[in-house]
């Protein structure tokens, strides 16, 4: 059996100000201090949050001693220069950001980045020293023709290929494409068939592979997280809207915990 710790992340979008910053946070830190008391710093999951650049700063401070760390929602594959817009690694680390969410299906459809492109931000990202959250995840139209399995794989084998053998630093996220923003979720049986799909790519690379979280994310919510974490592959949450309320989280982060031994 695995002694994977768990992972619960949200994934703020383009949805934040500094008052519901403010807010979310303190509400979310004062029921994980009231979760730590109950069951203990050791059974409580890895709490990652990404919120939109500008306001690193304010959630660095407000995240201070809290266990909760800060990651980015997305970075460039160049170190610094010409490039409109972009953020670099480097920009992240001024602001100790160590995870980097890439490939999220979003970034694929609006900025239209190809399997390419997030092959090189996942290569920049790890060989700078901080963790790529790297994203999968089948449309509705891949899923209905029988094509989910090959997506994944030629997804995840992209992302991986410049990554040295053996490597032991990155978060995976199944996301399947139809679930994001919908109130679908990909059932647990389901969710689990892609997670060992994800595991054994991994193994093909690495062998950490029995080592490294695989998140599901999709509208992953109160209700729904208890049996999404309860497979034996499913090793975290990547969440978009539950993580913009404390108590939705909360509740997630609580399921999280119950699942450790
Ligand atoms: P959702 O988003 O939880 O709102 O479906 C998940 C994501 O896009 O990471």
């Amino acid at each position: 059996m695995t002694s994977r710790r768990k992972l619960i992340a949200g994934n703020w979008k383009m949805n934040a100000s500094l008052a519901g910053n403010e807010d979310l946070l303190r509400g979310l830190i004062a029921g994980l201090n009231a979760l730590k008391a109950e069951v203990g710093q050791e059974a409580l999951p890895e709490i990652l949050v990404c919120p939109p650049a500008p306001y690193w700063s304010q959630v660095g401070a407000l995240l201070e001693s809290s266990g909760i760390v800060q990651g980015a929602q997305d970075v460039s594959e160049h170190p610094k220069g010409a490039y409109t817009s972009e953020l670099s690694v480097s920009m992240l680390q001024d602001f100790k950001l160590e995870h980097v969410i890439l490939g999220h299906s979003e970034c694929r459809r609006d900025q239209f980045q190809t399997d390419n492109l997030i092959t090189r931000k996942v290569a920049t990202v790890f060989q700078a020293g901080l963790i790529p959250v790297v994203c999968v995840g089948e449309t509705q139209q891949e899923r209905e023709q029988g094509q989910t399995q090959a997506v994944i794989k030629r997804q995840v084998l992209s992302a991986l290929s410049l990554l040295p053998m053996d490597f032991d630093r990155v978060v995976m996220a199944y996301e399947p494409v139809w679930a994001i923003g919908t109130g679908l979720t990909a059932t647990p049986p389901m969710a689990q068939e892609v997670h060992s799909l994800i595991r054994g790519l991994l193994a093909s690379r690495t062998h950490h592979a029995h080592a490294l979280r695989i998140l599901y994310g999709g509208s992953m919510n109160a209700s729904n997280a208890q049996t999404l974490l309860a497979q034996p592959d499913i090793d975290g949450g990547l969440i978009g809207s539950a993580a913009l309320s404390s108590s939705d989280f909360l509740s997630i982060i609580s399921a999280a915990v119950a699942r450790n031994p």
